[in-house]
């Protein structure tokens, strides 16, 4: 059922547990990932990029999510949260067209426009009554990686600092901070670190919930540190589109051949691997039996 997302975070950081945020932009993915949550009873946030919207249509996919979440997920808590909006007028509609939380990312610009474009959208928010996420330090994906790795910019030097941290909170009234301690959108695995020192110091420095991006590609010991030092929301895209595509080449390939050409069965292996990824990434993050 859909709750207010105040409800699910402030739950799981005093548990000392962290929530799944889980990206989507179709209905096999929200129905994996509203299954997933029934079959673990976990709250989970459901949530939305830029891209997701112009691809899937706003008011579609908000209308997907809200009603899976009402009919088959109505036993667990489930909150909608826009993804990395860097532009205005989309966390703006979001806002406004019920959105439980919205992500201003601003932390590509300069440290004045971050903390501006930021308390403007958490006054929108909160006008509504809902919550509203910022950005401090950048985390990268693809193309900020080969400029990691031609050496143009230097992990260290995107990273939160928590001193900094405590004016960004207090000048812009969020209620979740995304931080940047070494994980990169995308599957890394080996590359992508948590810097478990720098997260203490931004736990230490500030009150608001912590939200981990670039889940994916992260070990389980990584997750467990990463939430034991206080971390409430880790976002997670990657690792199910992994679990769609392998699940599809697989389904595809040994029924080549065969009369299948239906897209509810082509596609039902791929929604089936990835409930199986958020029900294995909800037991890691602790969420399981907290609905
Ligand atoms: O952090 C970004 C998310 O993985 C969404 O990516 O823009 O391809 O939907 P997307
Ligand atoms: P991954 O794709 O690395 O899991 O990152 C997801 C994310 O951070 C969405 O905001
Ligand atoms: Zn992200």
């Amino acid at each position: 059922m859909i709750v207010p997302i105040k409800q699910i975070i402030t739950k799981a950081k005093a548990g000392k547990y962290a929530v799944g945020a889980f990206n989507t932009s179709n209905l096999e993915i929200t129905m994996a990932i509203v299954r997933a949550a029934v079959q673990e009873k976990s709250p989970v946030i459901i949530q939305t990029s830029e891209s997701a919207i112009k691809y899937s249509n706003l008011k579609t996919i908000f209308g997907v999510i809200t009603n899976l979440a009402n009919t088959v997920g109505k036993s667990v808590p489930i909150a909608i949260h826009l993804d990395h909006g860097k532009n205005w007028p989309i966390v703006k509609d979001c806002i406004n067209v019920g959105y439980n939380s919205v992500h201003m990312d601003a932390s590509e610009k300069d440290y004045a426009t971050n903390v501006r474009m930021s308390k403007q959208a958490a006054v929108a928010a909160h006008k509504k009554g809902i919550w509203c996420q910022a950005e401090l330090g950048s985390i990268l994906g693809k193309e900020g990686m080969v400029k990691l790795e031609t050496g143009e910019i230097n992990m260290k030097d995107l990273m939160t600092d928590p001193q900094q941290a405590i004016d960004f909170v207090a000048k812009t009234k969020v209620d979740t901070l995304a931080i940047s301690v070494g994980t990169i959108h995308g599957h890394f695995k080996g590359i992508e670190k948590v810097d478990q020192r720098r997260l203490k110091k931004i736990v230490a420095s500030v009150k608001v919930p912590l939200v981990l991006h670039g889940g994916s590609g992260l070990q389980t010991k990584v997750f467990k540190q990463a939430i034991k030092n206080g971390v409430s929301v880790i976002n997670i895209d990657t690792n199910l589109r992994l679990a769609f595509k392998k699940a599809l080449i697989k389904h595809v390939d040994t029924n080549r051949d065969t009369s299948m050409v239906d897209p509810r069965k082509i596609l039902a292996p791929s929604t089936e691997a990835m409930q199986a990824e958020v029900v294995k990434t909800i037991r890691i993050f602790g969420s399981k039996n907290k609905a």
